[in-house]
C-alpha cells in the first residue's frame, strides 16, 4: 500500500450545481496527488495537496524539451453510490509503455491505483452524476530538472488532477463531421505516436486550427509514410462499419492504443459481431462511401466515450454517412460502455474497478 500524506484544503471550492451540464476539462476539484522522483531515490513523498499553482524553474526541461506523459480516465458514481473506475490497469499500463518510451522512470503500478483510488476518495463528492458526466482524471509526469541541455531529466513529478466533465465535444452525442488531413501528419513509426505525450496533441493543433475553420469538428490523420492508410484523430480513435463489419486501423506505432478502442474490439467479440483491425486506406473508404458499403463512422476515447461521425471530408470529397444519426451499432456501444462504466451493466471481469 503506497504511504500517502493528506494536507486537506481548509477552503474548499464551491462545487458545480447537480443541474449544471457542465463542459469538459475547466473546472478542477479541490485536491491532487503528487509524488516526487530523484535518481538514487526513485518514486517518493507520495502526497495529497489541496489543489494549487506549481512551482517549478523556468528551466525545467518539461518546458524546452517536452518530456512529460499524461494519462486520462474517468470516475462514476453508480445508483447505488458505490465510486466505479472504467479499466483503470490499461491506463496504467500504457502511461508505463509512454514512460518507457519518453525514458521517464516507470511508476509501480499498484502504486500508481493507489494513487488513483486515494485522490478520487478524497474528492468523491465532486463526482457528477447527471448523465453524460463524469469525474475526468488526468494524471501525467513532468521533467522537473533545471537544465537546457538535452539528455532525459533526472528529476520528476507525477500529478494527478481532477475534472468534474460534460461531453468532449459540445455536439455531445450528436454526430461530429471531420476532416481528413492530407497536409500535415501527426506521428510517424519509430516515432512516439504510441505515446501518450504532449508533443502528439501540438503536432495537432495546426491541422485542427484548419478544420475547425472549415466547419469540422476533428482531423483524422493518415498514415506519415504513404499518407494514404487511415490512422486515428488525436483525440479519439476511429471506427468504420463497412458491409456489416466493424473496422479499425491495426496498432501500428503510431497510433494510440485507446482503452476505449479495446472496449470496442472486446464487446465486439463478445457479441459476435464481425470486427477487424487492419490496414484501411483512404480510397478504400471513398469507394465505401460511393457504394453506400460504408454504414457507420464512430470515434472512441476516455474524453470522447463514443462519438459518431456523420460526415467525412478528404479534399473536396464530401461522404456522408447513412442517415446523419447516431447509427445502431455505435448507439449500443455508447450505451454498453456508459452502462458498465456506471455500474449498470455487468462488464467483462476487471473493467470496474471499486474505490
Ligand atoms: C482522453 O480521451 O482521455 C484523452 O486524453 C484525449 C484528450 C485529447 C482529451
Amino acid at each position: 500500500m503506497l504511504d500517502i500524506r493528506v494536507e486537506k484544503t481548509t477552503n474548499p471550492k464551491m462545487k458545480p450545481a447537480e443541474d449544471d451540464p457542465l463542459t469538459f476539462g475547466t473546472i478542477f476539484t479541490d485536491h491532487m496527488f503528487v509524488m516526487d522522483y530523484e535518481e538514487g531515490k526513485g518514486w517518493h513523498d507520495a502526497r495529497i495537496v489541496p489543489f494549487q499553482d506549481l512551482k517549478l524553474s523556468p528551466a525545467a526541461m518539461v518546458f524546452h524539451y517536452g518530456q512529460e506523459m499524461f494519462e486520462g480516465l474517468k470516475a462514476y458514481r453508480s445508483k447505488d453510490g458505490r465510486v466505479l473506475l472504467f479499466r483503470p490497469d490499461k491506463n496504467i499500463e500504457r502511461g508505463n509503455n509512454s514512460n518507457d518510451r519518453l525514458c521517464i522512470p516507470r511508476i509501480d503500478p499498484d502504486d500508481f491505483l493507489d494513487a488513483l483510488k486515494a485522490v478520487v476518495k478524497i474528492d468523491a463528492d465532486w463526482i457528477p452524476t447527471r448523465p453524460g458526466t463524469s469525474l475526468y482524471i488526468r494524471p501525467f509526469v513532468i521533467a522537473t530538472d533545471p537544465f537546457l541541455g538535452v539528455r532525459p531529466s533526472h528529476t520528476y513529478q507525477f500529478i494527478i488532477i481532477m475534472s468534474p466533465s460534460g461531453p468532449y465535444y459540445p455536439e455531445g452525442l450528436d454526430p461530429v463531421k471531420i476532416w481528413i488531413e492530407d497536409e500535415y501528419v501527426r506521428a510517424v513509426r519509430g516515432g512516439i505516436g504510441y505515446a501518450k505525450t504532449g508533443g502528439n496533441y501540438c503536432a495537432s493543433l495546426k491541422s485542427q486550427v484548419k478544420a475547425h475553420d472549415a466547419g469540422y469538428s476533428q482531423v483524422l490523420w493518415l498514415d506519415g509514410v504513404e499518407r494514404k492508410y487511415i490512422e486515428e484523430v488525436g483525440a479519439m480513435n476511429i471506427f468504420f462499419k463497412i458491409n456489416g463489419t466493424v473496422v479499425t486501423p491495426m496498432l501500428n506505432g503510431s497510433i494510440l492504443p485507446g482503452v476505449t478502442r479495446d472496449s470496442v474490439l472486446a464487446l465486439c467479440k463478445l457479441w459476435g459481431m464481425p470486427a477487424e483491425e487492419r490496414k484501411i486506406s483512404v480510397d478504400e473508404l471513398e469507394e465505401a462511401a460511393r457504394s453506400g458499403a460504408l454504414e457507420e463512422v464512430f470515434g472512441s476515447g476516455t474524453a470522447a466515450v463514443i462519438s459518431p461521425v456523420n460526415e467525412l471530408r478528404f479534399g473536396d470529397d464530401v461522404m456522408k454517412i447513412g442517415d446523419g444519426n447516431i447509427g445502431p451499432v455505435s448507439q449500443k456501444l455508447y450505451d454498453t460502455i456508459t452502462g458498465i462504466q456506471l455500474g449498470e451493466i455487468e462488464g467483462p471481469a476487471g473493467w470496474s474497478v471499486e474505490v
